[in-house]
């Protein structure tokens, strides 16, 4: 049997730098990093990537942070958000009236009401730049009696299934008789459609799948805005929202014709599960920092002690241990490059065992960095997040309390 080869090596200068930046800090605790310069770097990068015409909305639930959507939309010059929950919903209605929100998934009624219900009197206009995400006939009569009940107006967009299959409509009579219902409605107006197609980045380009996917999401999303225009004149056309897109497809639109937005949020701090060919252009720019609480020279198991030595012979990345402070989070070390976790001992919230090879070199009080997989759920365990910014944590921003 063969020895595996040593993963570890030295330590890079960008985590060398921001672990100094944290030590300055006085930063002791796990806690999720923002590189705004690269940040920065990734808002200019989508927005030179956007053809003519097309519009940009952020992400919320991916940047769940009041100041991280406020700085990537003075710096992308944005005013439209994609939202995904009663809480986000009423503070960026209180945060940002101005903006224009578009829900992301359908909420159930009895949120819409509580949305009239909890909005103060005075910021009740915040509410006219809404788009509700309709998903059914039946709930467009849902949300038609919270209108007519509250006696407010509400701006309905219909998402559609672009061949994703979770939910919405197909072009079809069910689809004509929401929109000619929406013509005829008081209340009620159309906003537009939402078609996220997240499934065609998954697919393999060769023997011409993804544009075949492709084609046919976008001939579903052209026979909606088909009956669509049959409905309705053509200044209310000109005017709809035609949403689509998200980080891992924005790239495949290259004009309007389809949509006239796209929506983007991970792909501005780049989490490990965008590591995609269509987003390498981006930068990793969320970290999580966390102290090492002890380093070891050797890697024991509890109970199988007496098999420590040969599996440090067929393992060279076993030399090491440490145990870091917290753990268990949807993300993976990346430095000191070569750590790994340790299957047998098992994951810990508390104190996660790592295991690396003979040149990890880390103190007690040195920082490991972790690159989380997602940002939405991720973001919301570690508190403030830490700015950083050459070589220094230059602000704190607080993140939204976690909830659904
Ligand atoms: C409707 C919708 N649009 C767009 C996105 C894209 O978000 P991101 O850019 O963070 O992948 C999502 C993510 O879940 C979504 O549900």
């Amino acid at each position: 049997m063969s020895r595996s080869s040593d993963k570890s090596g030295p330590r890079g200068e960008y985590f060398l730098d921001m672990q100094k930046a944290l030590k300055a800090a006085g930063i002791a605790t796990p806690t999720l990093v923002v590189d705004r310069n690269r940040l920065n770097a990734n808002i200019d990068q989508l927005m030179q990537d956007l053809p003519d015409g097309m519009g940009y909305r952020i992400v919320a639930k991916s940047l769940p942070s009041l100041d991280l959507i406020g700085h990537v939309r003075a710096r992308s010059g944005t005013d439209r958000l994609m939202t995904f929950n009663l809480p986000m919903l009423l503070a960026l209605s209180q945060a940002m009236p101005e903006a224009n929100q578009l829900i992301g998934k359908p909420l159930p009624a009895q949120a819409a009401k509580n949305y009239f219900e909890q909005m103060p009197v005075e910021q009740v206009d915040a509410a006219r730049n809404i788009q509700w995400l309709v998903d059914t006939p039946q709930r467009l009569q849902e949300y038609a009696a919270i209108a007519d009940a509250a006696g407010v107006d509400m701006a309905v967009n219909i998402e559609l299934d672009v061949g994703l299959h979770r939910g919405g409509m197909e072009p079809g009579d069910a689809l004509t008789g929401m929109l000619d219902q929406l013509r005829k409605s008081n209340r009620l107006s159309f906003a537009g459609f939402m078609g996220y197609e997240p499934h065609l980045s998954a697919l393999p380009t060769a023997l011409g799948w993804r544009d075949r996917a492709k084609n046919g999401a976008w001939d579903i999303y052209g026979a909606a805005l088909q009956s669509a225009h049959g409905i309705f004149d053509e200044p209310t056309m000109q005017a709809v929202t035609r949403n689509a897109a998200g980080s891992p497809t924005y790239r495949l639109y290259k004009n309007t014709d389809i949509a006239n937005e796209i929506s983007v949020g991970s792909a501005l701090v780049k989490p490990m599960d965008f590591d995609t060919e269509l987003l390498s252009a981006f930068q990793p720019a969320s970290f999580i920092a966390t102290p090492v609480i002890k380093a070891l020279d050797q890697t024991r198991m509890p109970g199988l002690e007496f098999a420590d030595g040969a599996r440090k012979m067929l393992d060279g990345n076993l030399e090491k241990t440490i145990f870091i402070y917290g753990g268990h989070w949807l993300a993976h070390p990346v430095d000191p490059p070569g750590l790994s976790y340790n299957s047998t001992f098992g994951r810990s919230s508390n104190q996660e065992m790592l295991n690396g090879g003979s040149e990890i070199a880390v103190a007690p009080d040195d920082f490991v960095f972790l690159r989380p997989t997602q940002s939405e759920a991720v973001f919301l365990q570690f508190g403030d997040i830490a700015v950083y910014d050459n070589g220094a944590i230059v602000d704190r921003w607080p993140v939204f309390p976690a909830s659904a």
